[in-house]
């Protein structure tokens, strides 16, 4: 997988080096030495026009801050998404490359003609598809019109895909930000299926609506994306947050690949699926008076299962209800997980678990 990030703090990632940084420590760090990963950091200053490589402007309509430009922007997307080096044609990742497997700001900046013609495919095709797009797809309401807007895990970016807006770069555009969909397990798991992902931070207040719009009209699939319900100072941390989410999941990545299928939220389907995962234990049996719970120490493997998923319960009961409530919804409680929630208190009858 290629990642690209833009960004106007392109320390935050570390040094060009590519030694050091978030995205070169640990699952990442490791993922990327092995080239499983090509990350390419970005300066989007590179991409301003004038002397003081000016990025944002003020608000039309007035109101606190400044916005980022849309040109700079469209510039910096139009140059990463030519960039040769990225296509289709060249899936695996050739020798040569992957030795830019860590931070680099390999993309110059866009020329005026390397810019027309980036996307020269994706704008006839978005172009003669606007009009019939548009009203299944109001520019009013981007995120609520569509809500998946995934590829299928396994999908990749080559199969067919089930995508309400199938890319034609084969890139995905994801924008961080705090008015986006919700990031989860799934479309963590829907990432790690994609083979090009680029990440545009914003800034300040934001960035002008128009790049995402325009990017989604050249054919490009595109996400706005917040991470919760808070406010940082800038994408540039979330984007850290989906990458560890996204890579960890990537063949290979994860020592354990069970570990991934067992996590809270548990993507992969397992049985703690939608539950947030119970406490853990190592040696020593006792420690400061604490014993660990008999029943692990048993060998009753049947009986570890039923109490790590009993434990979940009760305790995605206590943190997160919505999530109960959105299992017995779904069907997803049996006889014996609503005697144990009952007991713990918590009501899961149809009428009481309505709200
Ligand atoms: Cl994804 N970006 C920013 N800037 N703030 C956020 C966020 C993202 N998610 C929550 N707050």
């Amino acid at each position: 997988m290629r990642i690209d990030v833009v960004t106007i703090f392109p320390e935050y990632f570390g040094p060009a080096s590519g030694a050091g940084g978030p995205l070169g420590v640990s699952l990442i760090g490791k993922a990327a030495a092995r080239g499983d990963v090509n990350f390419h950091i970005h300066d989007l200053r590179q991409w301003a026009t004038d002397v003081h490589h000016t990025v944002d402007d003020t608000p039309f309509g007035g109101g606190p801050g400044m916005v980022m430009k849309a040109d700079v922007w469209g510039a910096a997307l139009d140059a990463i998404l030519s960039d040769k080096s990225r296509s289709p044609a060249n899936p695996s990742t050739p020798p040569a490359a992957a030795a830019s497997t860590s931070c680099s700001s390999a993309v110059e900046p866009s020329t005026g003609s390397s810019a027309a013609d980036a996307l020269a495919t994706p704008r006839s095709i978005g172009d003669s598809a606007t009009p019939s797009a548009s009203p299944a797809r109001p520019s009013t309401a981007p995120s609520a019109a569509e809500p998946p807007s995934l590829s299928p895990p396994s999908a990749g970016s080559a199969a067919p895909s089930t995508s309400a807006v199938p890319s034609v770069t084969g890139a995905r555009l994801v924008v961080p930000t705090p008015s986006g969909v919700p990031f989860s397990q799934e479309r963590a798991l829907a990432y790690a299926g994609e083979r090009h992902l680029v990440f545009a931070c914003g800034r300040y207040e934001g960035i002008d609506a128009r790049v995402v719009e325009d990017t989604r009209a050249r054919g490009m699939a595109v996400d706005e994306v917040s991470i919760g319900d808070y406010v940082l100072a800038g994408g540039e941390a979330a984007v850290v947050v989906i990458v560890e989410a996204v890579c960890r999941l990537l063949p290979g990545v994860l020592g354990n690949e069970r570990s991934a299928s067992d996590d809270s939220f548990g993507g992969g389907g397992g049985s703690m699926h939608g539950l947030l995962e119970g406490p853990v234990y190592t040696r020593p049996r006792a420690w400061r008076g604490h014993e660990v719970p008999p029943v692990l120490l048993s060998g009753d493997h049947a009986a570890i299962s039923r109490w790590q998923r009993d434990e979940a319960l009760r305790r995605t009961a206590e943190r997160r209800p919505d999530l109960i409530r959105r299992l017995a919804a779904g069907d997803g409680l049996d006889a014996r997980d609503r005697a144990v929630l009952i007991q713990a208190g918590f009501p899961v009858d149809g009428e009481s678990m309505a709200h």
